[in-house]
Parts: C-alpha cells; structure tokens; sequence
C-alpha cells in the first residue's frame, strides 16, 4: 500500500456503499500543488437504464462520462487509488461517510449518524427541467457567452449556467405565475448580465408575463457596454436597459423586484438597501466576498484562537454579515429566508436570501435578537448605518 492509499476494509466499506442500495453521491476533491482536482461519480437513469454519471473538474475544465456498472467499478478504484491529501465525501441515504487523507498520509474516516434520507435517482435528462430549458434560450446563452457557436455551454461557463439556473428557480417559487402589468427587475451588480437577460427572458418567454423590463446597473463601464451588446444581439434593449453607475448613486424609482449574483462586499448591502427605498416587494441576493465585517471586528476575547486563522475569520465574518442583514430585512417588513440556492461544490458563495415585502416590522423577537448579536459583537452592521434614521426609529423602541 502506497503513502497515501487507504486500507482494504475502508475500500472495501466504500465499494459496498456505492454499489449498493441508497448510494446518492461519492465526491473527492484532490489537493495537487496550488490547486485541486474534483471527481464525483453519482447515480443516474438514462432511458430507464440505471448508470452512473462521473464528473471531474479540474483546471476551469468540467467533463462528464456516463458509465455502465463496469465501468464506473473501475472508475471508482481509480478514485480510490489517486495519490496525494485529498477529501471523499460519500453520501447514501442511510448516512454520510467522510474520509480524509492528510498531507503526511494518515486516512482518517468518520461516519455521520443513521440517516432516512430519500435516494432519489437523478434522471439524466434533469436538463429538461431547468429553468432555462423552460424556453429556447439558445440565442440568449450564446449572446451572453455562455454557449459557444454550436449552442454547447462553454465548460469555463458551466458554474455560470448552473447558478442562472438556481437562482431562476428561487425566482420561480417566489414571483406571481402571472403579471398582466409591468413587471420591474434591477439587477445590482450585474456584471455581463448573465443573470438580469436571462431572468427578461424567463420571466416573459416560460412564466408569460406581459409586460417585463429589467435594468442592470454596474459601475463597470466596460461590463455594461458588454451587456448591452448582449441586449442588441437578443433585439431587447427596449425592455433591457443597461446603466454605467455606483449603486449609491442610482435611483430606478418604482421597482418589483431586486435581485443580486455576488454583487462584492458590501454592493450587497447597497442592493437591499435600494430595494427597501425602492419598496420593492422581492428581493433575492446571493452575497459575495465581505470585507467590511472583517476590518471592524475585534480580534481580542474568547474568539481570540479563532479570529488569527484567516479563513476561519472570513466564514464568520460571512456567516454574521448574512444573520445580520437577514435580521434587518425582517426588521423593515420583509419575510426572509436564508438557504444554499446552489450546491457548495458548484460555488463556496452559495447562500440567497429571500425576502418578500409584507410582515409586520419592528417586531420584538427579531429586533431583540439583532441587538442582542450586535451587542455581542460590538459592531454596527454597514447596513443598519446605510438604513440610517429610517432602520434607527424601528430599533429606538426597543433600545
Ligand atoms: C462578482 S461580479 C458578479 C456579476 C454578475 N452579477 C454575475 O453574477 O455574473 C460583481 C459585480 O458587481 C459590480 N459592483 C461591485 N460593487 C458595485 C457598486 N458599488 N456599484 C455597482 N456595481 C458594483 C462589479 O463591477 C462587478 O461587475
């Protein structure tokens, strides 16, 4: 047995659990140098033939092979056989099995407790149930870029593809079926407007909405000038209009809905907090990167250990930026969700909040619970300060 290869009752442990009933996803992600090589293999029906679908990433390229049982036994030792520290993560519905090989070689396993999770089986065609095979959105992928000439999404595009796809479903169950009005979409930080042309499309070509303008806005002169192309391409740029701007320095007027992918730092907050000026009725952000918690909060105390180890620093920094504008959106009114719209193999900037306009603000469970977390942690969220008089009177009550 190599320095890195695991012992044969572990193999022989995976090799049952992915061959045998309730297997879902086997996952091992590979450190080699600065990067790290992804493989999964998961089950799939292709025309009622049960298969296994395997699925690597590595170097901005994604392939993917379906492969009949021999196949993927022989794929499967070739996972377990790779060289180096990697992590396989394997899910069954009966419970989760973590491996994980260290730098100096040392397999460590761990098993989640009993699970009845439902192992449905992913037919292959899923494509036909996404959000943007809903209508023929070939010439919108291809002016966007995100398919080649041929119509084939580009493999560098795939994490784009999948996301627009997520987050259009998130805009399904959130939106009216129907709008015989005019229905407003800003997008905050649009960047290309992979997202704000395909939610025009979507919204008038697979829900039917009568009426749908959206506007980008993106303080990238050169993104806008790219969107808009896109726009012309698509012959849309009446019902798409692309706007070269700081947020802060934006005014769309009366909007229905707010929506951000990753808009950085705290261009998120500025989103919901136009959307709350803007009275839009939902608001559907997907944060980025945050700075601006990380520079203000303490580095001393209890959390001292945890603080010094950046990325440990950033995650809570991520984690409490989310709960702390979460907390504000239901503090002015809005029903607020936090959830993964995405995988977190697919991208790590993978939360949504959902907010739709129509409960009662100011409410003591959630205004006692935001001071109390502010208070712990000696901070002013950038929000509440952006939110100014408007968000201090709801608080003042209370404080
Ligand atoms: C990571 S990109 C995401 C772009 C796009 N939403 C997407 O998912 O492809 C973030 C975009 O936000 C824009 N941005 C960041 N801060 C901004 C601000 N204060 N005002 C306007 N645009 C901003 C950047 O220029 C960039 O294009």
């Amino acid at each position: 047995m190599d320095r890195f290869g695991l012992d044969e009752s572990l193999k022989g442990e995976i090799r049952e659990r992915v061959f045998g009933a309730g297997f879902m996803k086997l996952v091992q992600s590979v450190r080699r140098g600065g990067s790290t090589f992804r493989i999964s293999l998961r089950p799939v029906s292709i025309g009622g033939r049960e298969m296994y679908q395997a699925e690597s990433f590595e170097g901005g390229q994604t392939k993917v092979k379906n492969l009949d049982a021999k196949a993927a036994a022989d794929g499967l030792e070739e996972i377990l056989d790779q060289p180096g520290a990697r992590d396989l993560h394997l899910m069954t519905a009966t419970g989760d099995l973590h491996v994980r090989v260290t730098r100096k070689g040392h397999a460590m396993a761990s098993r989640s407790a009993p699970m009845n999770r439902d192992a449905k089986v992913l037919p292959h065609d899923r494509e036909k149930n996404l959000p943007l095979s809903r209508f023929d959105s070939s010439a919108l992928l291809k002016a966007t870029g995100i398919a080649d000439a041929s119509g084939a999404v580009r493999a560098s595009m795939r994490g784009k593809y999948d996301q627009v796809n997520e987050f259009l479903k998130v805009v399904a169950e959130t939106v009216p079926e129907k709008c015989d009005g005019t229905f407003t979409v800003v997008d905050c930080g649009c960047g290309k407007a992979y997202l704000t042309l395909a939610m025009r499309q979507f919204l008038s070509e697979a829900l039917g909405y009568a009426d749908v303008k959206v506007i980008g806005v993106d303080r990238r002169e050169d993104v806008v000038e790219s969107a808009r192309r896109a726009a012309e391409a698509l012959d849309v740029s009446g019902s798409a209009q692309f706007v070269a701007s700081d947020l802060a320095a934006y005014d769309a007027g009366r909007v229905d809905m707010v929506v951000s992918l990753h808009a950085c730092d705290t261009a998120t907050d500025e989103a919901l907090a136009k959307a709350v000026e803007w009275k839009a009725k939902y608001v559907l952000s997907a944060p980025c990167c945050q700075h601006e918690l990380q520079r203000t909060l303490s580095d001393s105390g209890a959390f001292a250990g945890l603080m010094r180890q950046s990325i440990l620093r950033e995650r809570l920094c991520d984690i409490l930026t989310d709960s702390f504008r979460a907390q504000i959106m239901r503090i002015v009114g809005y029903r607020t969700q936090v959830s993964e719209f995405v995988s977190s193999e697919a991208t790590a900037r993978n939360i949504m909040l959902k907010c739709v306009w129509g409960v009662k603000g100011a409410q003591p469970g959630p205004v006692s619970e935001y001071l109390a977390l502010r208070d712990y942690w000696h901070v002013v969220p950038w929000l509440e300060t952006r939110l100014g008089d408007r968000f201090a009177k709801l608080l003042e009550r209370y404080e």
